[in-house]
């Protein structure tokens, strides 16, 4: 067993997080987010898949360049050409590290068709030569939990022998639980010569809904690294939350009696980022995150609450960076009531942007009864629009049983002001058709989300909408309490930063070529 209780919390937010289908970051989003990840005192971020795409190899170059203490680490496929590029990217880091895999399991290794000794021999020739580039190598047998007990020794210890200072060991598909997590950990640290020299690390997929469980499984059992994204975002049904098992170990330090270097003041911020930037809104009964974390409802809580916190609940809401002092605000509510809530909420604004916000929530408080803390996120999330070709000047929709559905909209472009109609099939296809007819574009919508951020009828709904135009992918973002307003607004925002990477980036900046299930 590793004597250190230090456990290393790897962030991969920014590679298996982004996989999840519909969860694609921009190029400013994902440095953000690493900045965001490197400031809560995340020791390793993930920062891309560098061979996947151009965008991908410049975020994790960019990454690599700006962040000030996390390890920077890319991912690679066990070829040569996966991490020369992956090198590439983090080399500029002031700790890079290369990450290369190989499906090890049979199903995964009859995908490139080879046999227990050819996969050894590829797996000591991309460890070896990933290791002559960067110091700090990390190695995954992807889908250990299924792959053979004495193939997965025989081939961890090759990696070892070849290099690698990290071992991980994924739960691919979310198929292992507590007990076996821990005892596949136990069993390669006893049997493999050389594990007690390097740091094995744990990487649970959440399909049964025990990811954070069996990560916390495996270190007990001696791992010493969780790989975790920031909401459990991921393939699928997602990975291990970081903020599940840093404050598990905050928590249940009496059980559970390992450190993090994670300031958890900060999870709450960085959890409300990604939501928004990914266009995963969080669960509102998720842990330690979801809106209801920390709310009671039923009378006996409540009653309970007012005596004693500790009644029912096991940690302090600021503990995770929420606030109890609840400035409700309001159509009242004046510039430095704003101020002061925003501070609370996490964004330090400048008075520029604070002013432009004010007007926004003044607008909003004469059209709602009470303006949540969710409400003024989603406003302050809002694009700064003075930069914008396209602007919306009006909408009105016809709408209803009887279609078709018909919009009236006049934007102003470059200056201009030009109006048009168009039917659709449904408000938000009218409404959408109507400025296509103004700014024709040869983008395809990907992805058109709506959620409320708070309840009742007059809740503001944000809109995540996606375009993709010749391998270049822009995301836009807006609330209104109409949804269809809400949408043209961010459908017009996801043209305006089209716009802008059809300056900035070539053709294909944002297509993933390959993908990392031909791990090959
Ligand atoms: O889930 C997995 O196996 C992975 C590997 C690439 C480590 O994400
Ligand atoms: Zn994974």
């Amino acid at each position: 067993m590793p004597q250190t209780d230090r456990v290393k919390i790897f962030d991969t937010t920014l590679r298996d997080g982004e996989q999840s289908p519909g969860a694609t970051m921009t190029h400013e989003e994902k440095l953000e987010i690493a900045q965001l990840l490197d400031e809560m005192g995340v020791d390793i971020i993930e920062a891309g898949f560098p061979i996947a795409s151009e965008g991908d190899f410049k975020a994790v170059s960019e990454i690599a360049r700006a962040t000030r203490n996390a390890s920077i680490c890319g991912l690679a496929r066990a070829n040569f050409k996966d991490i020369d590029r992956c090198w590439e990217a983090v080399r500029h880091a002031r700790h890079p590290r290369i990450h290369t895999f190989i499906g090890t399991s049979p199903l995964h290794r009859a995908i490139p068709n080879l046999d227990k000794d050819q996969m050894a021999e590829r797996i000591h020739e991309t460890v070896t030569h990933a290791r002559n580039l960067c110091e700090d190598v990390q190695w995954s047998p992807m889908d250990a939990t299924r792959t053979e007990h004495d193939y997965l020794c025989r081939v961890v210890e090759i990696a070892i022998r070849a290099g690698a200072t990290t071992i991980n060991i994924p739960d691919t598909v979310g198929y292992t639980a507590p007990r076996e997590s821990a005892a596949l950990i136990a069993m390669l640290l006893e049997r493999v010569p050389g594990a007690d020299a390097i740091t094995f690390a744990t990487h649970c997929h959440n399909d049964l809904g025990m990811a954070t469980a069996n990560s916390l499984a495996a270190v007990e059992a001696g791992a010493r690294q969780v790989e975790c994204t920031i909401n459990g975002l991921g393939e699928r049904a997602g990975n291990t939350a970081l903020e599940e098992v840093v404050m598990a170990l905050k928590v249940r330090h009496d059980i559970l009696p390992f450190r993090t270097g994670i300031d958890t003041t900060k999870i709450m911020n960085i959890s409300r980022r990604v939501a928004t930037v990914s266009g995963f809104p969080v669960q509102f009964n998720k842990a330690i995150v979801g809106k209801n974390a920390f709310a009671h409802e039923s009378g006996i809580h409540q009653d309970g609450m007012l005596k004693n916190a500790e009644t029912f609940e096991i940690m302090r809401p600021q503990d995770v960076g929420l606030n109890d002092t609840n400035l409700v605000m309001g159509k009242h509510s004046g510039r430095a009531a704003l101020r002061a809530k925003l501070k609370e909420l996490g964004f330090d604004l400048a008075d520029n942007q604070l002013n432009d916000v004010f007007v926004r929530f003044k607008d909003l408080a004469d059209r709602k009864k009470e303006v949540f803390d969710e409400d003024l996120i989603a406003l302050v999330l809002q694009n700064d629009a003075s930069q914008d070709r396209l602007k919306l000047k009006h909408l009105r929709v016809i709408c209803g049983t009887d279609g078709p559905q018909k919009a009236d909209i006049v934007l102003e472009i470059d200056g201009q002001e030009r109006s048009a109609t168009a039917t659709g099939d449904g408000p938000v296809d009218a409404t959408f058709n109507a400025v296509k007819s103004l700014f024709p574009h040869g983008a395809t919508l990907q992805i058109y989300q709506v959620h409320a951020v708070t309840e009742g009828t007059d809740a503001q709904a944000t809109v995540s909408v996606r375009l993709e135009e010749q391998g270049r992918i822009s995301t836009g973002q807006s609330a209104d309490t109409d949804t269809v307003v809400a949408s043209a607004k961010a459908y017009i925002n996801a043209i305006n930063r089209l716009i802008v990477r059809r300056e900035k980036t070539a053709p294909g900046a944002d297509t993933k070529t390959v993908s990392y299930r031909d791990a090959g």
